[in-house]
């Protein structure tokens, strides 16, 4: 572990290379800093002296990290910090590394792709874009997360279903290693085809490669009509045998969410909203666009079919922005709304058919333990949110023992602990259950290449 007075060595240092503004080293006024969106029992605790450093060029971030390889000193690369397993809160002594003064979004009408910097908020891409009268169709959670983070994570959230999760969308990267020198991969090209493709492989690699500090995203038109559905079932069987069902007769909605009528009512009761559709346990939201009303209204009637075959009780269209925006913001308040009597949110994955059974696993789970699981998730791609809840569970050791029958239970479904979250610092002791030794093994190989003296985000992902 890194010594205080080497720390307080380089400040002077860092303050030359970003001006005295920018290094901030008071413990009160990096509160902020020290934690990300994981619940507050499993967050990992923050480390004492560390500093928060705020560049505002790749060339900064470039000395920086020069400076911290050759002192051996921890370096944590911050986003929005809205993670939910602690991959941004620094653990360490050293510095804390947030480009949030690098905001700047351009966008290439001719080429639909935006050049964005690491510190521009999904907020502000969504603007930049719909600005340019082009679409941003994912809509990977908070909108306070940043660029960077989003690929870091290879964020995917509710819109993942047409178009994809965050990989599917980044087309460029400039990046620093950890070492200092600064690389450009890919670029607006739509189709690149030169070696490994070291892009694909620095996305999803939570901060451990190198510091992201630009992106070419691709964008798409903007859709001319879009549609909210909220359609209730009594059964949870009912609803999800309707999701195959819906992409087999070749509607493919921007999004399909499951949610229960407790979780989903609290939520709005949290955002002091009211929810549209009080009636059925299980209820589906679902996205569609479209060039146009005519196409998207076809793409209804389809879909409505199929979940009238599937014993549907009733069909609800949004079809203000308004309302649609409402009907997205209760939903993706769920988390925050049940936050407060949370343990853990787990996040496991499972081919979309295996959903129901998976769900089923998890009451079974609930059974045993004598708890109420809250779920819902992304159904049409299979990505389960299960809740540990604070009430019944007597201790952190029985929140673990949960926590790992319900991974065990996905993985022998043919599915995974995490298709949205990432393993960040807490799922680090579940890597196991889904990665062989020799995997594992060849994962390290490639960070000491990237990162010989292990500087940049220590000890997490791997
Ligand atoms: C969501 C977050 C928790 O889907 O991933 O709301
Ligand atoms: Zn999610």
């Amino acid at each position: 572990m890194m010594s205080p007075s080497i720390l307080n060595a380089i400040v002077g240092d860092l303050r030359r290379i970003v001006g005295d503004r920018w290094v901030i080293d008071q413990r009160e006024l990096i509160e902020s800093y020290l934690r990300d969106e994981t619940p507050d029992p499993v967050r990992p605790k923050p480390a004492e002296n560390l500093v928060l450093v705020k560049p505002s060029s790749t060339e900064e971030v470039s000395l920086i990290l020069k400076i911290a390889n050759s002192r051996g000193i921890p370096v944590f690369p911050v986003g929005g910090r809205t993670g939910l397993v602690g991959g941004a809160v620094p653990t360490e002594p050293g510095i804390i590394l947030s480009l949030e003064r690098m905001n700047r979004i351009e966008v290439d009408r001719d080429n639909l792709m935006a050049v964005a910097e690491a510190g521009a908020t999904l907020a502000d891409l969504i603007k930049a874009a719909e600005d340019a009268g082009l679409f941003f169709p994912p809509h990977p959670g908070d909108e306070g997360a940043q660029i960077g983070g989003l690929i870091a994570t290879n964020a995917g959230g509710s819109r993942a279903i047409k178009y994809g999760v965050m990989r599917n969308y980044i087309k460029g990267l400039e990046v620093v290693l950890p070492t200092g020198e600064i690389l450009s991969l890919g670029g607006k090209t739509l189709k690149n085809n030169v070696g490994y493709d070291l892009m694909q492989l620095i996305i999803g690699s939570e901060g451990t490669l190198c510091v992201i500090t630009k992106a070419v995203i691709r964008l798409f038109p903007k859709s001319r009509y879009m549609l909210t559905l909220v359609i209730p079932f009594n059964t949870r069987s009912d609803a999800l045998k309707s999701v195959p069902a819906i992409l087999r007769s070749g509607v493919t909605p921007l999004a399909i969410e499951y949610v229960q009528i407790n979780e989903v009512l609290e939520a709005a009761r949290h955002l002091n909203e009211s929810w549209p559709v009080q009636k059925g346990f299980a209820q589906l939201i679902i996205i569609l666009d479209g060039m146009s009303q005519d196409e998207v209204l076809k793409a209804c009637e389809e879909l409505s079919l199929v979940c009238e075959a599937n014993n549907a009780l009733d069909i609800l269209l949004a079809e203000t922005p308004a309302e649609q925006s409402r009907i997205l913001k209760i939903r993706s308040s769920i988390y925050t709304a049940l936050k407060p009597n949370m343990i853990d949110i787990l996040d496991v994955t499972v081919p979309p058919s295996c959903l129901e059974e998976l769900m089923n696993e998890v009451d079974a789970v609930g059974s045993k333990y004598r708890v109420y699981l809250p779920v819902y998730g992304h159904a049409g791609d299979g990505n389960l949110h299960v809740h540990i809840m604070k009430e019944g569970v007597e201790n952190e050791e029985t929140a673990k023992k949960i926590k790992d029958e319900i991974y065990e239970r996905a993985v022998r479904l043919g599915g995974t602990i995490t298709g949205e979250h990432g393993i960040g610092k807490i799922r680090l002791e579940n890597l196991h259950m889904v990665l062989s030794e020799k995997h594992i093994d060849l994962l390290r190989s490639i960070k000491r290449v990237f990162d010989p003296n292990n500087i940049l985000n220590p000890r997490r992902l791997l």
